[in-house]
């Protein structure tokens, strides 16, 4: 399949998507959200892809939704296209691993689009932020709401009020950025945790995705509750069997699926 908007190369296992609009900055045109959804639709559906990296050039992962676009329509277009949300909650729904692997702007859709994966590596001249504020808008792909979740309401609500940038030394310390590493390693560093994952019996793989994000929907008796029944459920399949007989037997696990 050709894109616009994107490259997307598999290395092994690992289906890595660059976002690539470098004339304006990977900003998040209808045209690259589609290309990027249509890629999640492939990636999801190739058996053999285990683990997916969402990425972009050096000087932007992405510096917001294209304002261009944006510009000029009404609040009655707005609602009645649902403007945005269409396909931007895909990277969301995606069942398999997402790594965002971060260098420079990460602004408003930008941020949003790496929160939406399930974690960022971040290089070390990222830049985080939800400027919106600044051109008389709010984020509007879950930014308040991930943000906050993210790094607390203090802090999501300085950046959000006052549209200020964050750099990636306090994203981490925020909580926002998983783990920051020098520029020129990103790719290698996000492509040895999207390995480590792809190596793992993806069924665990998945259901540990999906307890994490249910931390962030229930409350902790439910969410306990909800884990443990997943627990149970892991001593059904043929990849428990198989993790405990290699630990035991002092080899190194095969898992096919
Ligand atoms: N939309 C459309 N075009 C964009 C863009 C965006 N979000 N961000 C950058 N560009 C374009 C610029 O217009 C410029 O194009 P031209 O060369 O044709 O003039 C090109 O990319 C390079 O940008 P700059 O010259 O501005 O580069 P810079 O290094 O001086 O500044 C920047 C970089 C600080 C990121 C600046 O481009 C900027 O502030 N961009 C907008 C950031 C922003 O406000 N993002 C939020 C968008 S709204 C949103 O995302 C809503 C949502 O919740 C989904």
């Amino acid at each position: 399949m050709t894109y616009e908007n994107i490259k997307v190369e598999q290395r092994g296992s690992v289906c890595i998507i660059e976002l690539h609009r470098p004339k304006a900055l990977n900003a998040l045109s209808q045209g690259l959200m589609n290309d990027l959804t249509a890629a999640l639709d492939v990636a999801e559906a190739d058996l053999a892809t285990r683990a997916i990296i969402v990425t972009g050039s050096e000087k932007a992962f992405a510096a917001g939704a294209d304002i261009i676009e944006f510009q000029g329509k009404s609040f009655s277009e707005a609602f009645r296209q649902g403007l945005i949300t269409a396909n931007w909650e895909r990277i969301d729904r995606c069942r398999k691993p997402v790594i965002a692997a971060v260098a420079g702007f990460a602004l408003g859709g930008g941020c949003e689009v790496a929160m939406m994966c399930d974690f960022i590596i971040a290089a070390d001249n990222a830049v985080f932020g939800q400027p919106e504020i600044k051109l008389g808008i709010v984020p509007g792909a879950g930014g308040t709401q991930r943000l906050t979740r993210a790094v607390g309401k203090a802090k999501a609500m300085e950046l959000v009020l006052t549209g200020r940038n964050m750099k990636a030394e306090e994203a981490e310390r925020s909580g926002l950025v998983a783990r920051v590493v020098p520029l020129e390693s990103l790719m290698e560093e996000a492509l040895k945790s999207a390995e480590a994952i792809a190596s793992y019996a993806q069924p665990a793989v998945m259901m540990a995705k999906d307890l994490v994000k249910t931390a962030q929907q229930v409350g902790l008796d439910e969410g306990v509750k909800i884990e443990r029944r997943v627990f149970h459920s892991c001593f059904g399949t043929q990849h428990q069997v198989e993790g405990m007989a290699a630990f035991a037997e002092k080899r190194k696990p095969e898992f096919d699926d």
